[in-house]
């Protein structure tokens, strides 16, 4: 037997173990392993059923994720399942844990499938890029009908056991002893003498979109606008319709074909590495699993101000009491007020119970007293982006707070050190910069300062880990990794526009790239004045020899601050946010050109996302050489997660990556020679160029 998969006698059940730690993922050892089972299971007269059971903490959660690029290793998954379903003896799956892609379509071939009640299955490989390519497609379909298996399959979501039983995917949800459960489901098997059910050979559930072929358009418009970009999901509808259209063989080959060609894809591959990228971000090397960390069970945020009441709202959602403390009444009531409106915003959209809102709602306690943060494990400051403000609170913190505690700033630009100065602990203080909305982005950026210590980092990332954030570590610069690299994009988009371009091409040229939105209405929504009121601060440090648009401060000085007043870089219909193209901005751009002494031209698409794209990389290799990021793919996480960046594209290092570093220095060094210094070519993008490398061989 294989190493990978053990074999063992109870009673008249054969259990097959499957025992690749963490995730028994289907690496070949295990496929082997499972028809060495099998065929020891079918051999053996002293046998009349099996189980098939995860060793350790789950099911199999899916194909070896590694194996994927790699030259195949027999046995195919496609053999095993053909072999566990033409099993002469039932078959049974005994899921906990996880069941997800080749690990679900595992239990698809057995006869029969039962499950703890927290065990969960699904079909993610969309997220991968890909559909599910070892039947997937053709049996769930065939199980639980072509709707609900679209669903599925399309979202990637998984869905819990008692659920599961609903659609009919899971046949009994058995006790917390899965293995007494299963082995007595498979003895009742034989007992009944229940027939060995084949999915692949029943029919009656495509009946229904076989009379209503018109599902398929249907659920692709519906999709339509969240998969922009995307090919995986269309592929899976593909595949999905193919399972009702043909007979089950043919059905498997056009999966397969369709696998192919997701796998194959660009996309995959940038889906592959934004699965990988975040889980890696959570690796740092001087701070490695176990580094003692603080246990939060009480938080206090500074300031309800638009960050400030997202990020108390993060504490509440993950059950943590906190207390927020503002500076007047007004401020506390208004804060406080649009966090109530969020939470019953989401409860008329009926994705939270009022129950589970007044629960949330009376875990927020509002203050004028700093006092109060006495005892709170964890103060996040978001108080207006000024120094002598933000020391002004750490000093009074450092006072106040319990030895011990996290001091924690939400600053986005400003030097964590200079903060940490203000209080006699250092070692306490790091950034934790969220972005906003903080209440639903998904990032967390963590500002490690010179004297943050390890055990800070580990209270942070695992208070992260709690209130479902993906993190990444940045180093202590003037904007960290992500609104780093934002201010050298922006500021492309600004000259593009001086240039000659319009707003409206720039934001659909990124647009249609797969941001989520373009540079012009990404500041319109975020407001127009934070960057103002930053970049006012550094006025005087800026060089007067560098080119500098005044477009975004002229219309700021207007009061154009965006949708939150009706105008921006586009104007907005009162209770529209559709950006519209204003002829006011025009003239006030094509005005700033000719200040600038600059003749507008047309510009084409292919240059605004070259100089706004490689304006991103550019900072990112310097962002990397200097450290302020560890690895590559942790900017890319960044951008992912923070800036709306395609994630079928990986992030702004790996596509550059797959463009090709050569291509990319070469286009960085010709506008260099057109547009002078902010351009000069980052060195460790042109070494690891000439050098035929990419940013991901890139280690220090
Ligand atoms: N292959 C290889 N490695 C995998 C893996 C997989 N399918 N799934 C997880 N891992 C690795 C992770 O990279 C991580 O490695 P690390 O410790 O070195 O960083 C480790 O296993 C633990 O994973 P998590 O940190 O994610 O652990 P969690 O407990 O948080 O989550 C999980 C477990 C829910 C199983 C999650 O890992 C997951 O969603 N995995 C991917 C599942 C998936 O996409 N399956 C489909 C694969 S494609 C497929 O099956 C194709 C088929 O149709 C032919
Ligand atoms: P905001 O202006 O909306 O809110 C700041 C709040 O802090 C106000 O309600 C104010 O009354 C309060 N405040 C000021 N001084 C205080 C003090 N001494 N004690 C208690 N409360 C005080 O500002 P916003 O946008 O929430 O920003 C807060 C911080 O978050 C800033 O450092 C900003 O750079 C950062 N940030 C902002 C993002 C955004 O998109 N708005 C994104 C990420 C970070």
């Amino acid at each position: 037997m294989s190493e990978l998969v053990s074999f063992e006698k109870q009673g008249s059940v054969g259990v097959i173990t499957v025992n690749n730690p963490p995730v028994n993922a289907l690496a070949q050892g295990v496929r082997q392993g499972l028809i060495e089972g099998l065929a020891r299971g079918i051999d053996d007269p002293g046998v009349s059923a099996m189980v098939i059971i995860g060793g350790g903490r789950t099911f199999i959660a899916g194909a070896d994720i590694r194996e994927f690029g790699k030259p195949p290793q027999p046995p195919d998954l496609h053999s095993v399942l053909e072999k566990i379903e033409s099993s002469p003896k039932p078959v049974v799956a005994a899921i906990h844990g996880t069941a997800l892609g080749g690990g679900l379509e595992v239990c698809l071939a057995c006869h029969y499938r039962v499950a703890v009640a927290a065990g969960q299955v699904g079909l993610p490989e969309v997220k991968l890029g890909l559909l599910p390519g070892a039947g997937g497609t053709q049996r769930l379909p065939r199980l639980i009908g072509a709707e609900a298996a679209l669903k599925m399959i399309v979202s990637g979501d998984p869905v819990r056991a008692p659920r599961a039983k609903e659609l009919g995917i899971v046949d009994e949800v058995v006790g917390e002893d899965l293995r007494a459960g299963a082995v007595a489901f498979a003895e009742k098997l034989v007992a009944e003498k229940k027939p060995l059910r084949k999915i692949s050979a029943a029919d009656d559930k495509l009946q229904a979109a076989r009379q209503n072929p018109a599902l398929f358009e249907t659920f692709k418009k519906g999709i339509e606008r969240e998969a922009r970009g995307y090919l995986a999901p269309f592929k899976c509808i593909e595949a999905v319709q193919a399972a009702v259209t043909l007979p089950f063989a043919e059905g498997l080959k056009r999966e397969r074909q369709l696998f192919q060609e997701c796998m194959a894809s660009p996309q995959s591959k940038g889906q592959i590495h934004a699965f990988f990228a975040e889980r890696e971000a959570t690796k740092i090397p001087d701070v490695p699993p176990g580094t003692p960390a603080r246990k939060i069970e009480r938080a206090a945020v500074i300031g309800a101000g638009t960050m400030g009441g997202g990020i108390a709202m993060n504490f509440a959602n993950a059950g943590i009491p906190v207390t927020v403390v503002e500076m007047s009444q007004e401020a506390l009531d208004r804060g406080l007020a649009v966090v109530k409106k969020n939470y019953a915003g989401t409860v008329e959209k009926g994705r939270l119970s009022q129950a589970d809102m007044d629960k949330r709602m009376g875990l927020i306690t509002g203050t004028l007293d700093r006092g109060a943060i006495r005892e709170a494990d964890i103060v996040i400051e978001a108080v207006f982006e000024e120094m002598a403000v933000k020391k002004d609170v750490f000093a009074a913190l450092d006072k106040i707070a319990k030895p011990g505690a996290v001091l924690a700033s939400n600053t986005s630009t400003l030097d964590i050190d200079q903060i940490a100065s203000a209080t006699s602990r250092p070692e306490a203080v790091i950034g934790t910069h969220f972005f906003s909305p903080a209440n639903v982005m998904r990032l967390l950026e963590l500002v490690r300062g010179a004297r943050t210590a390890k055990e800070t980092i580990a209270t942070s990332s695992e208070l992260s880990r709690r209130i479902g954030k993906v993190w990444v570590l940045a180093g202590n610069c003037d904007g960290f990794i992500g609104n780093r690299m934002l201010a050298p994009y922006l500021r492309e988009a600004e000259f593009l526009v001086e240039e000659g371009a319009t707003p409206q091409q720039v934001d659909k040229v990124i647009y249609d790239f797969g941001f989520a939105m373009g540079p012009f209405a990404m500041q319109d929504l975020a407001g127009l004045d934070v960057g103002w009121r930053i970049r006012k601060g550094k006025a005087a440090a800026r060089r007067k020899d560098l080119r500098y648009s005044h477009v975004g401060d002229r219309l700021c000085e207007q009061g154009r601050f965006g949708q939150k007043t009706g105008s921006g870089w586009y104007r907005y219909e009162p209770g529209s946010r559709t950006p519209r193209p204003d002829p006011e901005v025009e003239a006030l751009i094509a005005a700033a050109a000719k200040e600038g002494g600059i003749t507008r031209r047309q510009v084409s698409d292919e240059e605004v996302l070259k100089r706004c794209l490689w304006a991103l990389v550019n900072e990112g290799a310097r962002i990397l050489e200097e450290g302020i990021a560890l690895r590559s793919s942790d900017i890319d996480v960044t951008y992912l997660y923070g800036y709306g960046f395609p994630r079928y594209r990986g992030g702004p290092m790996f596509y550059a990556d797959q463009v090709g570093l050569k291509q990319v220095y070469g286009d960085v060094a010709a506008f260099h020679t057109q547009h002078g210094e902010p351009w000069t070519p980052a060195p460790l993008l042109e070494r690891l160029a000439k050098e035929g490398k990419g940013f991901r061989d890139f280690s220090r």
